[in-house]
């Protein structure tokens, strides 16, 4: 989608095993649109060859601040001052203990010292072994590179190259590059608790069918996608869907619309914005068989009973805090005609200061959509995008009726 189109990212490579990955990273980081300067350590060439990473970028790779290729000699400012980052993956836990005390007698280092800090961030993927990771000195250096401005990307836990099992495998490229579009967005919902409900619910007859709704969950998982790249803190709740959570988003997997209701009210307050676009399910049959429902052969068909499943949305938008303000609501409504008369009435029906309808039909499983946003004051489309772009501009609306809520 071109989320890092005309980003620069000096791409920092320390010596570790994790080496290999940057080279896949540095081809996504490509993929996204951003143009990518690799610098090595001479200990990340024991790993991985320059040849590698300067056909992968499509630019020679720098290594050593001598480098005569720049006509003012001085690499570590050039290269620095063109960033619009610097990230360091893998980082190793020697290149972390020479950020922390300032060294320059290497490029990578002289350049991440040298960078205009207010203006290039520097984000670092640690990799390293689980114990030089858990090192009081590792962690001791990592706390003060934080303090002195740097990012610090999480690690991953599992198998490393050694052979043992834990903490400080470095995270996966892609994980690497959601990381960094995250780290671009403009954190529109920073401080905000934002509880999003997703996907279908699927409210059982017997132990091998149900009733349930189509819906992908794609447009929900992407509106806490973006709430979380604006800095929010996002729990999902999500009915049975096939869609990977979000990077940094908590996740919290519902059937029913009973279990999504009992999930909602144990979150809810702790939240600040409620949005749901879960497609549950109005009915549920009146009590689930335990055993399966057999056919006789005689032709007679079962005859089920409904009772209706509680309005989530609904309840939470009579709760004291959202009728106080303290708790913004948004509803979602899949029409399959007449949108804006349907999504008018469903808005005042529902009690909420937001309601975003869409077309049902033309957008289930897909990864597009249009939007039409409607509050009390009239209605403003979304034209048909991605999911992807139609959720941060969601995101940014939400965020702009907080802060004139804010005054
Ligand atoms: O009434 P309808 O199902 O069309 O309303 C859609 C909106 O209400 C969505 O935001 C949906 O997540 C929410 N909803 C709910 N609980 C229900 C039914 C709908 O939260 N039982």
């Amino acid at each position: 989608m071109n989320e890092l189109a005309g980003k620069h990212i000096v791409l920092g490579l320390s010596g570790g095993v994790a080496c290999y990955k940057a080279a896949d990273l540095c081809r996504q980081l490509i993929k996204e649109g951003a143009t990518v300067q690799v610098v090595m350590t001479e200990a990340a060439e024991q790993f991985i060859t320059p040849v590698t990473l300067q056909a992968l970028s499509g630019r020679t790779v720098y290594g050593s601040q001598w480098d005569a290729r720049e006509p003012n000699n001085m690499p570590h400012i050039n290269l620095s001052r063109e960033a619009d980052a610097i990230l360091i993956a893998p980082c190793s836990a020697d290149f972390i203990a020479r950020l922390a005390q300032g060294r320059a007698d290497d490029l990578l280092s002289l350049l991440c010292l040298a960078r205009p800090a207010q203006r290039v961030p520097l984000l670092l993927a640690p990799a390293m072994n689980r114990e030089m990771w858990a090192h009081p000195a590792t962690q001791r250096n990592l706390a003060q590179v934080a303090q002195d401005g740097a990012t610090v990307l999480a690690v991953g836990n599992g198998d490393q190259a050694c052979g043992e099992t834990g903490d400080g495998r470095m995270l996966e490229p892609l994980e690497l590059l959601d990381e960094l579009i995250a780290f671009f967005a403009p954190k529109v919902l920073a401080g905000q608790q934002v509880l999003v409900t997703a996907g279908p619910t699927f409210e059982a007859i017997d132990p091998v069918r149900g009733i349930t709704n189509l819906s992908s969950g794609k447009m929900g998982f992407a509106i806490a996608r973006a709430a979380r790249e604006a800095g929010a803190d996002v729990t999902l709740v999500a009915g049975p869907v096939h869609v990977p959570t979000p990077r940094g988003v908590r996740r919290l997997d519902v059937r029913s619309a009973e279990e999504m209701l009992a999930a909602v009210e144990q979150q809810i307050p702790q939240v600040s914005v409620f949005i749901a676009t879960a497609a549950v399910a109005d009915w549920r049959p009146a009590a689930a068989s335990s055993q399966k429902i057999k056919k006789d052969g005689s032709g007679q068909t079962p005859v089920l009973e409904f009772v209706e499943n509680p309005d989530i949305l609904a309840r939470v938008a009579q709760s004291a805090r959202a009728q106080a303000g303290a708790l913004f609501c948004v509803g979602f409504a899949a029409e399959s005609h007449d949108l804006l008369a349907h999504a008018t009435a469903k808005r005042a029906r529902k009690g909420v200061p937001l309601l975003v309808g869409n077309i049902g039909p033309a957008t289930f499983g897909q990864d597009d959509n249009a939007l039409l946003l409607v509050d009390a004051q009239g209605h403003r489309e979304l034209p048909h995008a991605s999911k992807r772009v139609l959720a941060r501009q969601l995101v940014g609306d939400i965020a702009a009726r907080l802060q004139a809520q804010r005054g």
